[in-house]
């Protein structure tokens, strides 16, 4: 879809916060897509959701400093925004925010959201103070753009967790709408990360949501022990070599609580290194 629309490029929080007024005083509803940019079609299949529930379309783009644990891949985390404004443009998105780090971030800073339980395990065990940063940024993005709703992708299950935490307990007036994961042609789950992978890693790596898929299947055949799904799990990517797994789990899909046996409805998560990239995928099982 190109819509040709006129884009308006917003750099500062202030210069949104003060945008975001006169929009909501005409009544008009903002839908938001909160994004690191380097889009994909994950990205820009959460835009075609707002369609239909907001007046107005607008996507930010901020590689969020504060998500980051030291070490992690901050500096060198792929960017190119003349390319994600051009994508944006052609799927009807009017306004963009894209700060730059210091502006949002002052050398005066202090305020920080923490969701307690749902932080710690899975990916909060391994990416210290990560869901942190997204509940603060988040939360910054939903008061300074005053959006009605906004769009998250489920391949990051754990952060829609924390979110979702974040909106109910601090009574943020948003409605939340989630994606589905978009996925490359042999399964990959998309990720902006997918660029780091050399041809030979990216083959690799569909052994990820090939071993969700079987364990997907083994559920539906009564395997409900989680210890040997994930035993099989790891046997598939182990297999693949080069891959290394950091986690394994079955959870509760709203707790996020560990399941020993699979009796209702439940979410595998998996997350790996392709050499030095850490991809995760997840996918929802049931009995
Ligand atoms: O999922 C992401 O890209 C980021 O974590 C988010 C939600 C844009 C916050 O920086």
């Amino acid at each position: 879809m190109d819509t040709s629309s006129v884009i308006e490029v917003i750099r500062t929080p202030q210069e949104m916060a003060e945008r975001a007024r006169e929009i909501v005083e005409r009544r008009l509803r903002i839908g938001l897509v909160p994004t690191m940019g380097y889009l994909h079609e994950g990205h820009l299949s959460l835009i075609r959701l707002l369609a239909g529930r907001c007046d107005l379309k607008a996507a930010s783009i901020f590689v969020n400093p504060i998500q980051f644990a030291p070490g992690e891949d901050y500096t060198r985390y792929p960017r190119d925004e003349a390319r994600d404004l051009e994508l944006l443009r052609k799927e009807g998105i009017e306004l963009i925010f894209a700060p730059d780090p210091v502006s949002m971030y002052p050398e005066d800073y202090q305020t920080f959201v923490e969701v307690e339980h749902l932080s710690k395990p899975l990916c909060g065990r391994h990416r210290p103070g990560h869901f942190r940063g997204v509940a603060t940024i988040v939360l910054r993005l939903i008061n300074l753009t005053r959006c009605s709703v906004m769009a998250f992708g489920l391949k990051d299950y754990q952060q829609t967790a924390v979110i979702r935490r974040m909106v109910k307990d601090l009574a943020a007036t948003v409605e939340l709408i989630f994606g589905e994961t978009v996925r490359e042609a042999d399964g990959l789950a998309m990720s902006s990360r997918n660029v780091y992978l050399t041809p030979q890693q990216r083959r690799t790596a569909v052994c990820v949501p090939q071993s969700l898929n079987w364990a997907k299947r083994q559920v539906e055949q009564g395997i409900v022990d989680a210890e040997a799904l994930k035993r099989g799990i790891a046997e598939i990517i182990n297999r693949a070599g080069e891959v290394k797994v950091q986690y394994i789990e079955v959870v509760d899909p709203e707790t996020l609580e560990v399941l020993l046996r699979i009796t209702k409805a439940a979410r595998i998560l998996v997350a790996v290194y392709v050499g030095k990239t850490r991809l995760i995928d997840n996918i929802g099982v049931n009995v």
